[in-house]
């Protein structure tokens, strides 16, 4: 017996009934990224390893434990992207993008992470990114919020979504407090849990983001990164609250908001839902104004954030965007050979005067009976039915299959204007 093939744990296939609201929102963001002046970029999906480390951080959970990584048949090692900004960063570097111009960018796509799959969190998510490069201000912080907003709102769960903010200072503000913190967990060290032992010695500022309940009252204790702010770093966190304050979003600030991956300082985000359980994180990010130099590229600041795509349409499961998926227009049936034959070319015929047109042509032959069952099983609006006699006269027979409407017998340009009328296309 031969084994059953299976996808790789983690893996999803995305069927056809969940499909069309994928591409319903997809294209509801996409729209609203192009009106607000935001470009597309398509990035490689592989890259090479040592982007992710030098990048995401070598002692994240990411690049220690979750990377896809393999060597290809020239002993080079690569990696699955296991998100999408350190691409982006590599791309506007190496394609002379930057040389002090601002960009917006967005891309989406595919990411791999070998974490411990259980509902909401997968080893491969797909996620929507948008980066700004090249303004340091607050004011483009405030706009990305205010965009993934501007989305929780036309899809209609902005009121499922609360926003957590903090600021992680500069890379100087944040040593002065890693040594603090250091000191500070070192005399409870007996009192720390396993991971958070080794955080200490690796990414202390991690430990703030232990969910272990025993370890809650001596994270309640330790010092705030928020008083270690330096005049401008303070300035840019005020200054993005009073426009979020303006533009009446309300916010939550979290001193322990640290998100998983090294490269961010001052502002970080993210929108979390109760609704979705322990992965109700949905969408997340914040700047980054040392990457582009770190990796090479002239000192730029950026700023972004990444939507996880599965999470936010589990939130759409129950939604209305979810059940106006449109139903076929018309389906085709055609029996004989004649009827077959003009079947199809009426079809081309019809497709090419209302491109709008949602037609299914019945394929693989069969009675009138069994075509029906499947026109009814499509879901179309109605059936338009080609026999011998209709092909012979050059007319076709329309009857409704959701609406007690009386069956008609049509000229292929009666047809196209009934249509125009009935669907507006
Ligand atoms: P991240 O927080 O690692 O940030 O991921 C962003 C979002 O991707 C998460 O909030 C979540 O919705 C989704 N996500 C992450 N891991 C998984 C998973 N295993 N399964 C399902 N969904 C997941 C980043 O990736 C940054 N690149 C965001 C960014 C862009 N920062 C600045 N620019």
């Amino acid at each position: 017996m031969s084994i059953k093939l299976q996808a790789v744990r983690g893996m999803h296939d995305l069927l056809p009934e969940v499909t069309p609201l994928w591409r319903k929102v997809e294209s509801i963001l996409a729209e609203s990224l192009k009106n607000c002046g935001y470009q597309e970029i398509r990035l490689p999906i592989v890259e090479k390893t040592e982007l992710f480390k030098r990048s995401i951080g070598e002692v994240t959970d990411i690049v220690e434990k979750e990377m896809y990584t393999f060597e290809d048949r020239t002993g080079l090692s690569l990696t699955l992207r296991p998100e999408g900004t350190a691409g982006c960063v590599r791309a506007v570097i190496e394609q002379g993008l930057l040389r002090n111009q601002v960009h917006r960018l967005w891309y989406q796509g595919p990411m791999f992470r070998h974490e411990r799959p259980q509902k909401g969190r997968y080893r491969q998510f797909h996620q929507l990114g948008v980066e700004a490069f090249g303004l340091p201000g607050p004011d483009v912080d405030a706009e990305l919020i205010l965009l993934s907003r501007r989305w929780f709102r036309q899809l209609g769960v902005e009121g499922k979504l609360k926003l957590q903010l903090n600021c992680l200072g500069t890379l100087a503000e944040r040593r002065a407090y890693r040594e603090d913190l250091v000191a500070y967990f070192s005399n409870f060290e007996q009192a720390l849990d396993e991971d958070s032992r080794r955080r200490l010695k690796t990414n202390p500022l991690r430990i703030l983001d232990s969910k272990n309940p025993s370890m809650q009252d001596l994270i309640k204790g330790a010092p705030k990164l928020l008083d270690y702010l330096g005049e401008d770093s303070r300035a840019h966190f005020q200054g993005l609250c009073a426009l979020l304050e303006t533009a009446g979003v309300s916010y939550i600030i979290n001193p322990r908001l640290v998100r998983g991956l090294d490269y961010y300082c001052l502002t970080v985000f993210e929108w979390a839902t109760p609704e979705l359980g322990a992965q109700g994180t949905v969408c997340a990010g914040g700047r980054y104004d040392t990457l582009v130099e770190q990796l090479g590229g002239q000192p730029t600041p950026a700023v972004g954030f990444a939507l996880g795509m599965e999470r936010l349409l589990a939130l759409l499961a129950d939604s209305p965007l979810a059940r106006t998926i449109e139903p076929p227009h018309l389906y085709l049936i055609r029996v004989g050979a004649r009827a077959e034959l003009v079947g199809l070319l009426l079809a081309e015929w019809l497709r090419d005067r209302l491109p709008g047109l949602h037609l299914i042509v019945h394929c693989g032959g069969g009675s009138f009976k069994s075509q029906f069952k499947k026109a009814d099983k499509s879901g179309a609006w109605y059936a338009l039915i080609l026999g011998e006699d209709e092909a012979a006269q050059g007319v076709v027979s329309l009857k409704a299959l959701r609406e007690s409407e009386q069956q008609q017998t049509l000229s292929p340009e009666q047809l196209v204007e009934f249509l125009k009328q009935r669907f507006s296309i």
